[in-house]
């Protein structure tokens, strides 16, 4: 059987990159699917909270991978997520919810339980998949693999100012302390940890504003001649 290939972009790196904002202009210019990864593993964070399931309850929470009903809705570039029909997309985007979706994603059972979910989302014309392990471990031949650094420092203040203007009540110090905690343990896990594949190109936007990160990925896809 002739399969068609479904092209692949995957864009990995740290929180406070960029990452998502450029996947989702991404996927709206080039008319293809998007892959928020790391929302699945706040949703299961959000479940093993509201359920109660410690984070050493390896087997509760591999079953909760397994099981849980997840459903995306998008609105033009926003992406709603839904568990159990139910829109639960505010609660999971809190800071309180990604430092507890970086420790359960370091539970390696989690990480198979929602593998073949994250491939599934590979259908024509094409995907553009956001996460932490999308060209070394999900989608391995994907066609571009960009990654996304960017310092700490600043990192920091853009995820300050994303908050604050959401009426958040945070400190800077504070979200730096976070962002080096879950950086280490989202890199220094044994599966699947958050590095660049050695086929990735790694682009540096400490200093450079989303219009500028766009330009220059939108000039690698028409390089590669993906589109
Ligand atoms: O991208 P994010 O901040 O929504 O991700 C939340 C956490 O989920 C992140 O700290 C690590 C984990 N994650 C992961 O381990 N692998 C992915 N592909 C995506 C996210």
């Amino acid at each position: 059987m002739n399969r068609k290939h479904v092209p692949v972009i995957t864009v990995d790196g740290p929180s406070g990159t960029g990452k998502g904002t450029l996947c989702g202009w991404l996927a709206k210019r080039l008319g293809w699917h998007l892959l928020d990864s790391g929302s699945l593993y706040r949703v299961l964070a959000y479940v093993a909270a509201t359920r109660q399931i410690p984070i050493d309850e390896i087997d509760a929470l591999a079953d909760a991978a397994h099981t849980l009903d997840l459903s995306f809705r998008k609105d033009d570039e926003l992406v709603s997520v839904l568990l159990s029909g139910k829109d639960i997309s505010s609660e999971i985007r809190s800071e309180e919810c990604g430092n507890l979706a970086s420790k359960v994603a370091s539970i390696p059972e989690v990480r198979t339980a929602l593998l073949e979910r994250q491939k599934a989302f590979r259908k024509l014309p094409g995907l553009v998949a956001d996460g932490r392990d999308m060209g070394t471990v999900v989608f391995p031949d994907a066609d571009l693999k960009i990654y996304l650094t960017a310092s700490p420092e600043v990192r920091a203040e853009r995820r300050y100012k994303q908050l604050k203007d959401k009426g958040n009540d945070v400190n800077v110090a504070h979200l730096l302390r976070e962002i080096a905690e879950r950086d280490l343990r989202d890199s220094q896990r044994q599966v699947a940890p958050l590095k660049p594949a050695e086929d990735a190109i790694v682009i540096d936007t400490s200093d450079m504003d989303i219009d500028e990160v766009e330009a220059e990925v939108m000039a690698l896809v028409k390089e590669k001649d993906i589109v």
